[in-house]
């Protein structure tokens, strides 16, 4: 069931979003060479609880894996989501995929970006910006009346026109009272898949995971981090967004207010 959200949910959906987001804004521009993906996260776990948040990913448990162990996901260079921090220490040439949730007043945002660390070569950037245009491709797409299948194809075609591939195995998903609700939100479309009509009220965190060769996967094991079967880059941008009549608004867009 697609659960839909009135104004003043939006509204507390809208606040987590704004604490995710100005803990990435500081996180990100921690991510230097010498940092540990560690102090990022012990990072955004201070911020979070400074601001009455609590991190939404710590000590979930999708599945018969173990829990995430910690409050941010840091995926380097090959690794294209759930990383768990460590000592690992990034260094110039990198990129850094960082994905944050928090909860506030039982309300959940999600969102990711990703970062360059020093100079990196031209097809990271080319990679970061391509990711982060499919997020807003099908961004655009979040609206009433249109189908999931719209955003899916507007990411998947931003993504593929560029030479790159997307990644099948996560997808996006819906938000609010829980991390993750219905529906799922691919960033791919073949038919046959759902394809459930967008209706005002709905919050989706849309999130292409953009890799620079093959789509294809492999989970380390340690249960959690996804690196690319080829060992080549990959990118990840997320956003929470409501549909409302208006257009789509980003919920975890850093505002200046
Ligand atoms: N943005 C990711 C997602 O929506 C982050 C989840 S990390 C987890 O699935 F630890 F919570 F699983
Ligand atoms: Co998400």
């Amino acid at each position: 069931m697609i659960l839909l959200k009135g104004p003043e949910e939006i509204a507390l959906i809208r606040r987590a979003g704004q604490i995710v987001a100005e803990v990435l804004a500081q996180v990100g521009a921690a991510a230097r060479p010498e940092t540990t993906t560690e102090e990022l996260d012990r990072m955004a776990e201070e911020l979070t609880l400074k601001r009455g948040a609590r991190p939404a990913f710590k000590g979930y448990r999708p599945g018969p894996q173990a829990a995430y162990p910690k409050s941010l996901c840091v995926a380097v260079n090959d690794e294209i989501v759930h990383g768990i921090p460590s000592g690992r220490k990034l260094k110039a040439g990198d990129i850094v995929g960082l994905d944050y949730g928090v909860v506030y007043q039982g309300y959940y945002a999600d969102a990711a970006r990703t970062v360059a660390v020093g100079t990196v070569s031209d097809t990271a950037e080319r990679l970061i910006a391509v990711a982060r245009q499919a997020l807003y491709a099908g961004i655009e797409q979040a609206r009433v009346g249109n189908r999931v299948a719209d955003i899916s194809l507007a990411v998947q075609r931003a993504v593929e026109h560029a030479g790159f591939s997307v990644v099948e195995e996560f997808a996006g998903h819906g938000i609010g009272r829980s991390l993750h609700e219905e529906p799922q939100v691919p960033n791919y479309f073949r038919s046959g898949m759902a394809n459930p009509r967008l209706k005002e009220g709905m919050v989706l965190a849309i999130e292409p995971m953009v890799n620079e060769g093959t789509a294809a996967l492999k989970i380390l094991r340690d249960g959690w981090t996804a690196v690319t079967a080829d060992g080549k880059l990959s990118a990840h941008f997320e956003h929470s967004v409501a549909i409302t009549a208006k257009g789509p608004e980003i919920l975890s867009r850093l505002s200046d207010a």
